[in-house]
């Protein structure tokens, strides 16, 4: 009988606990505010501004001026240095030789890892595994802090709803609930519990805000998103952040309604500041400052820096205004102190949770050797969570390992650099396992394995070399075609207008198609492509991204059925670029397609009258629907959804609903199944998204196992920004899904009440 008194003494012992590790965080906190002050009174203004400067170094080398400015104290961050003695030596003078000896906190762009080459982070998001993409990062913060890097600029959660726009590849898709998940799985891992701790580093939430909304998914354009709309979807995953503890925030290159961000005081200090609380430090993206000139908010640097300090930008990323102008807008009362006193306490602060200030040599920088085996593992399985597959006619995969001869084609089977993706800055080529050798290594010699790239490289249009793929595939019993985009595609400044294969894959695929070979279609790429035809002659399609250093073990364990995919879309994939924006948190419109008779362009007759009887929002040519929905993935076996239910039909704004669901794995396979919760909001002061995920988990099931899937949800969840920004859950009626994807799942109807 489990006695009370033990459980009233256990939580007893937990509250102390808890209690105790509370007052010495605010007594640690107390104790750098108070350390902050005594050194910001001894600071000059020069040395303050000098805090507020980073500065992008040549790698190897210190420009004479850099010297100077270090040992004189104008500068507070360096930025991409990989040379281990230039870093220590650009140190040894911060500490040293300044009069106050701050060290200088050094940066660097790990954005899915630094040596261990992750899956993109559009490619993590497919895996739906907070915990993985946690310790994915907390690799990547291990190596870097090794290599002598504090910081670095990532989690990049911009939400993307455009595929057209580069950039995509680096954020976790189109939906706010699971890009904040993983927002804070990244900002966990790469901080940990203890910012001073020797492999943890300072992440840096961005890129703040709405940069994903650029007009015509290109890059750094106009981004027009009314409050509520910026509320509800593209500052979520930033709040997620902040409430994570990121240490710093980075602001984007666009304007959101007129009001760049780098100038944007509605962000930086009444949402971020304000509202949010966030007590770290905010750095500009290189050169925005001086782009709001660009942008015809500023007319010179002078004024960019008036407006970037008081709008509540703390550091300046690679542009002069804040060293330039800074000093004669505070001596001509133009700008008050207190501002870059702020300023400088937020950049302190996060210097001395890193313990840059406390260790007897704050600074240790190293070369690092190949990968270990355990980050391999690790890079391994996010690349084998993160593959989708789209499609897997006649059950085709998995291949048997037995198979007498395989044809292994395409420009991306044996690239080693471009399957590590966009933004990838230290990882090395050599630690690269590509498909053809991981299909090498696991069939051994039993397996005749007939090679050809039959490009050169993806955007190559020369058709030489097809003759010789028809040939080996005409050997071989399956084609396997590895092709995508290379890592230049995508990432910054990258975006595409047509968003299909480029170059000749796609008539190397057709002329493959012809030999009558089964064909198993690997995209890895760093966005959805438009692949809908393409698709067409292949009997099995799987989405790789760009999986990363191990993307060949990954995809010869999936293809011979050592593992079965799991991963599901984080972002939809269009029939064509014409139907951008396309994503599944639309709203319905007064003319929604679902339901209705669509005549579609050929259908029309000749000369028909101009009416639009029973039309809808939908296009005449294409329709209405996607090539392939958020959420969605197939596995090889099959799950099925059964016995939803809800713990009331009718609950009180504030309660908890408890949700579940009876999911079983029918097929043959043991696998995992990622369980979508969704709401919709029927009716609403505003207009509401059809669906809205609010819940998943990933669920291991072997076949002809059965588990209760509970889900709790809590109410005020279900609520939205309203015209005045309060943040409002309204009484009403509700539809509830629990699925597979955005467009399945069983459905169950509840009641809010006041
Ligand atoms: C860039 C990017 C940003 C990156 C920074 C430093 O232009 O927009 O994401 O962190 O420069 O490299």
């Amino acid at each position: 009988m489990f006695r009370i008194e033990s459980f009233q003494s256990v939580l007893a012992v937990h509250m102390i606990t808890i209690l105790m590790f509370c007052s010495l965080a605010v007594s640690k906190g107390k104790e750098i505010d108070h350390r902050i002050e005594s050194l910001l009174s001894r600071m000059t203004l020069s040395e303050k501004i000098g805090q507020m400067v980073q500065i992008n170094t040549l790698n190897g080398e210190i420009p004479e001026d850099l010297n100077i400015r270090i040992r004189e104290g104008r500068l507070g961050s360096i930025l991409n240095e990989i040379d281990p003695e230039t870093s220590l030596e650009m140190q040894r003078i911060a500490v040293d030789e300044s009069r106050l000896g701050i060290p200088l906190i050094m940066a660097r762009d790990v954005i899915h890892g630094y040596r261990t080459i992750f899956p993109i982070p559009l490619g993590q998001a497919a895996a739906w595994n907070p915990e993985l993409v946690r310790a994915c990062a907390e690799v990547a913060a291990e190596e870097a802090a090794t290599a002598g890097f504090h910081w670095t600029f990532t989690p990049m959660m911009d939400i993307a709803r455009d595929p057209r726009w580069g950039r995509i590849a680096e954020g976790f898709g189109e939906d706010p609930y699971l890009a904040s998940i993983l927002a804070a799985a990244m900002v966990r891992g790469f901080q940990g519990d203890d910012l001073s701790a020797p492999h943890t580093i300072a992440a840096c939430a961005k890129h703040f805000a709405g940069y994903g909304a650029a007009e015509g998914g290109r890059d750094y354009n106009t981004a027009i998103i009314p409050e509520g709309l910026l509320r509800d979807v593209y500052l979520p995953p930033f709040k997620a952040a902040v409430d994570a503890g990121v240490a710093t925030i980075m602001t984007s290159f666009n304007e959101i309604n007129g009001v760049p961000s780098s100038g944007n005081t509605l962000l930086l200090r009444q949402i971020l500041r304000e509202e949010w609380g966030f007590n770290g430090f905010v750095v500009s993206d290189w050169g925005s400052m001086a782009e709001m000139i660009n942008h015809g908010f500023c007319a010179d640097l002078k004024e960019v820096a008036e407006k970037s300090i008081e709008a509540g930008v703390d550091m300046e990323m690679q542009s002069p205004a804040y060293a330039d102008h800074l000093e004669d807008l505070v001596n001509e009362g133009e700008v008050p102190l207190k501002l870059v006193d702020d300023a400088v306490r937020n950049i302190l602060r996060i210097k001395f949770q890193l313990g840059l200030l406390d260790k007897p040599s704050p600074y240790s920088a190293r070369t690092i050797g190949k990968p270990s085996q355990k980050t391999l593992e690790l890079a391994k399985r996010t690349a084998v969570e993160s593959i989708v597959l789209l499609k897997n006619e006649d059950n085709l995969l998995p291949l048997s390992k037995g198979i007498r001869s395989v044809a292994v084609i395409g420009p991306l089977a044996d690239d080693p650099y471009e399957v590590l993706g966009t933004w990838n800055r230290d990882g090395q080529i050599e630690d690269t396992v590509t498909p053809l050798a991981a299909v090498q290594a696991l069939l051994g010699e039993s397996t005749k394995i007939h090679f050809a790239a039959g490009l050169a490289y993806t955007r190559s249009w020369d058709q030489k070399e097809f003759k010789n793929a028809v040939k080996q595939a005409e050997k071989s019993d399956v084609a396997l075609l590895f092709v995508g985009e290379e890592a230049i595609l995508s990432g910054e400044a990258h975006s595409r207008a047509f968003l299909n294969l480029p170059g000749a894959q796609d008539d190397l695929i057709y002329e493959i198609a012809k030999t009558g070979k089964p064909i198993v279609l690997i995209v890895l790429a760093g966005r959805p492509l438009v692949i809908g035809e393409v698709a067409e002659k292949a009997q099995a399609v799987l989405y790789a991204w760009h999986p990363g250093t191990m993307t060949g073990p990954a995809l010869a364990d999936l293809i011979f059925g050592m593992e079965s995919p799991s991963g599901k879309l984080p972002v939809t994939f269009p029939k064509a670029e014409g139907q951008i924006p396309i994503y599944y948190n639309h709203k319905n419109t007064g003319r929604p397609p679902e339901n209705r008779e669509l005549m579609m362009i050929d259908d029309i007759p000749l000369r028909a009258f101009q009416s639009a009887p029973g039309d809808a929002s939908r296009y005449l040519d294409i329709g209405y629907l996607p090539l392939y929905p958020f959420g969605y993935g197939l596995s090889y076996t099959e799950f099925e959804y059964k016995n939803l239910q809800l713990s009331s039909e009718k609950l009180q704004i504030g309660e908890n609903l408890n949700v579940s669901v009876d999911l079983s794995n029918i097929g043959t396979a043991a696998a995992d199944e990622i369980v979508q919760l969704y709401i919709q909001d029927l009716v609403g002061s505003l207009t509401r998204p059809v669906k809205e995920l609010k819940g998943f988990q990933k669920i291991r099931l072997e076949p002809g196992e059965t588990k209760k899937v509970i889900f709790t949800l809590s109410t005020n969840d279900l609520g939205f920004h309203n015209n005045d920004m309060r943040y409002v859950v309204e009484p009403g009626d509700f539809h509830i899904w629990v699925g597979e994807n955005s467009q399945s799942g069983l459905m169950a109807e509840f009641e809010l009440i006041e």
